[in-house]
């Protein structure tokens, strides 16, 4: 990929554009932001890393939304965090009016963009950009998946003590307290997580997992996420720019997959150069089912709550 632009110059935004720099996933990053220096700023501290890590992207920053010129993919990262006590419900009517604005200058200046939402709340923020834009789902994703799996991956490396290199795990539904947790997925070097960790410890994990990011605001307080959530879309952009055809759980738009029809939510997707290239489906058991037709349920009832807000 040529040129990767990112809307938000706030705490995930620099994390993702420093990532985005140091692995050379693209030839320039251009983080927009509306705060008056603000994204020439980390720009500027970001290039200053390179002589660091030896590499040559172009980064830049701008106030201006025209700077989104040529991009092949804008990731949304813009938006209000939510505080401690907040779900990521509860954003939703600020950071839609935000995603509105930017998707209108998406449409004007970088139309054969694909787009990345990361903002919460993101099922439903991928669900609005989807419909606003008009554009084929393959161009339209979001981010929760890689960074939930992530931080389940962790918490199975704290619990066996093995490297977090050989845990693989798989996170769907929602971004939100419904979202689906598959141990039945998750192995360490292929072999089932089940043979060295209890049940009752891997209901802690899931728990533990759904609650991962309100842990961390929780104790970082005036913060919510920002390391594992740039390496996630960092993750995502490699996939892309390098066309791997990686397996990878994103927020993608279901048409008839799943059960579920125009709404977007966690599932099983590759990821190349065209974008979200193919929804994965699984078979659930009875109980894997509920738990994704419970998420599918929440995140519905937010898309309603949207569309009551906006009048259509
Ligand atoms: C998280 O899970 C902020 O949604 C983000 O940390």
């Amino acid at each position: 990929m040529e040129k990767v632009v990112i809307m938000g110059a706030g705490r995930v935004g620099e994390t993702t554009a420093q990532f985005l720099a140091e692995q050379e996933l693209c030839r320039e990053v251009v983080l927009i932001d509306i705060r008056e220096d603000a994204p020439q700023g980390v720009a500027l501290d970001i290039l200053q890393t390179a002589p660091f890590f030896r590499f040559d992207t172009e980064v830049r920053g701008s106030n201006d939304p025209a700077a989104m010129a040529g991009a092949d993919l804008v990731v949304i990262t813009a938006g209000i965090p939510r505080k401690p006590g907040m779900s990521r419900s509860d954003v939703l009517e600020t950071n839609a009016a935000i995603i509105d604005g930017i998707v209108d200058d998406v449409l004007c200046h970088a139309p054969r963009a694909s787009i990345l939402v990361v903002s919460n709340p993101v099922d439903v923020l991928t669900w609005r950009v989807w419909q606003r834009t008009g554009w084929p789902r393959e161009r339209v994703m979001g981010q929760a998946g890689v960074l939930d799996a992530s931080r389940m991956a962790t918490f199975i490396a704290m619990e066996t003590g093995f490297s977090s290199r050989d845990i693989t795990t798989i996170v769907l539904g929602g971004h939100g307290d419904s979202m689906v947790p598959l141990p039945r997925f998750c192995t360490i070097n292929g072999i089932p997580v089940s043979h060295f960790v209890s049940e009752e410890r891997i209901r802690d994990i899931i728990q533990r997992t759904r609650d991962g990011g309100a842990e961390i605001l929780a104790l970082r307080k005036n913060s919510s996420a920002y390391d594992a959530p740039g390496a996630s879309v960092a993750t995502m952009v490699d996939a892309i720019s390098h066309n791997r055809r990686r397996l990878l759980p994103c927020v993608a738009i279901l048409q008839g997959e799943y059960g579920q029809d125009a709404i977007a939510m966690g599932v099983p997707c590759v990821l190349g150069q065209s974008g979200l290239e193919r929804v994965v489906e699984l078979e659930f058991t009875e109980e894997e089912q509920r738990w994704f037709d419970g998420s599918a349920r929440a995140v519905a009832a937010d898309i309603d709550r949207l569309k009551a807000l906006t009048g259509n």
